[in-house]
Order: structure tokens, then C-alpha cells, then sequence
């Protein structure tokens, strides 16, 4: 992987949100870009690590990649966007980065399991995805997910920022903001 590829993905990506996230946002009433960028704020005003900034920022960019559009749970499909998005980004971002894209949804589902209090709190369109993407843990998933993901509170942490990332209106810094950021963490 030469520079250059390296650098073109970091523009890729700011080019998905700037020209590719304008649909709502899964049920929601922010686009897809702008449920991203609040993510993706929530983790940088809270001190959060570049990777951890990074993984909030791009936990959902397989809804931008696979154009199944917002309303993939009203029509029944689970589009596995947590691993589409995680794929597309192997051999550019770190593990930590790859792994709170990939287990986004898993960490929903471990949260549902674990938290008293959380299932209630989620939005609507969130509570239908839940019931595609498999329901609760079990207690064993739950032992297997903890034993088996070493990034796991990672991928929880996003999560409540992906939960929270839902404010209609709510003016966040844009795209290109992270545009440095996600160049620092690029490998290869
Ligand atoms: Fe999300």
C-alpha cells in the first residue's frame, strides 16, 4: 500500500460524507453524515483517542458503501453494514479503528444484555434494527463476546456515542475536520 493509495482513502471517506450521506439516516431525522459527524464530536469533546474519534466517525460508513439507503429495516434486510464498512477499511486503520466499526452492532446487542434501562432508551428504528441483527445476548454470548473481542469497550464506548448521535439541528464541525486525524492513524 504506497502513500498515495493511503492518502486517496482518507479522501474517499470525506467524500462519501460530503456527497454520499445526505439520506436519512436509518428512521432517524439527521442524514447519515451528520448522525456521523455527531458521533464523531461526542468522542473528540470528550477527550477520546484519535482511534477511538476515528472508529465513532466511521462506525456506520457501510451504509454509504453499500446504497441500500435509510430504510433497509423497514424492508426486513440486516445489510451487515458493520462488516462491509470494517472491510473496506482493512489494511488503512488500525484494529481498535476496525473493530469499533465491526462490533457496533454486537455492542448493542451485548448492551440490550447487560444494562438495565438500555433497550428502553433506544430509539425506535433502533429497537427494529435490534430485532434483525439477532435480538439481546444470551449470557453466553455475552462471556463468548467478552472472552473473544479485545477491543470490545472500545466498540461499546462508540456505541453510546452512535446511541446519542441523533440531535436534529445540531451544528458539529465538518468532514474535513477529521481530514489530519484519520491521515495520522493510516498504517502500512
Ligand atoms: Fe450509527
Amino acid at each position: 500500500m504506497n502513500r498515495l493509495n493511503q492518502h486517496s482513502i482518507v479522501d474517499q471517506i470525506i467524500d462519501l460524507f460530503e456527497n454520499h450521506g445526505g439520506s436519512l439516516y436509518f428512521g432517524e431525522q439527521v442524514t447519515e453524515t451528520e448522525h456521523a459527524l455527531q458521533a464523531a464530536h461526542l468522542a473528540e469533546k470528550s477527550g477520546a483517542s484519535p482511534e477511538m474519534i476515528a472508529g465513532a466517525l466511521l462506525h456506520d460508513i457501510g451504509h454509504l458503501l453499500h446504497g441500500l439507503g435509510e430504510d433497509i429495516a423497514e424492508h426486513g434486510v440486516d445489510g451487515k453494514h458493520e462488516d462491509i464498512g470494517a472491510q473496506w477499511l482493512e489494511g488503512h486503520f488500525p484494529a481498535k479503528v476496525l473493530d469499533c466499526i465491526r462490533l457496533h452492532v454486537d455492542a448493542k446487542r451485548y448492551l440490550t444484555a447487560t444494562e438495565p434501562g438500555y433497550l428502553e432508551d433506544l430509539s425506535e428504528a433502533s429497537k427494529r434494527s435490534l430485532e434483525l441483527q439477532g435480538g439481546p445476548f444470551t449470557s453466553t454470548e455475552v462471556m463468548e463476546f467478552e472472552a473473544r473481542e479485545s477491543n470490545y469497550k472500545a466498540a461499546i464506548q462508540v456505541r453510546r456515542w452512535d446511541d446519542e448521535a441523533k440531535i436534529v439541528g445540531l451544528k458539529v464541525p465538518p468532514a474535513s475536520h477529521y481530514k489530519s486525524l484519520l491521515e495520522s492513524l493510516l498504517i502500512g
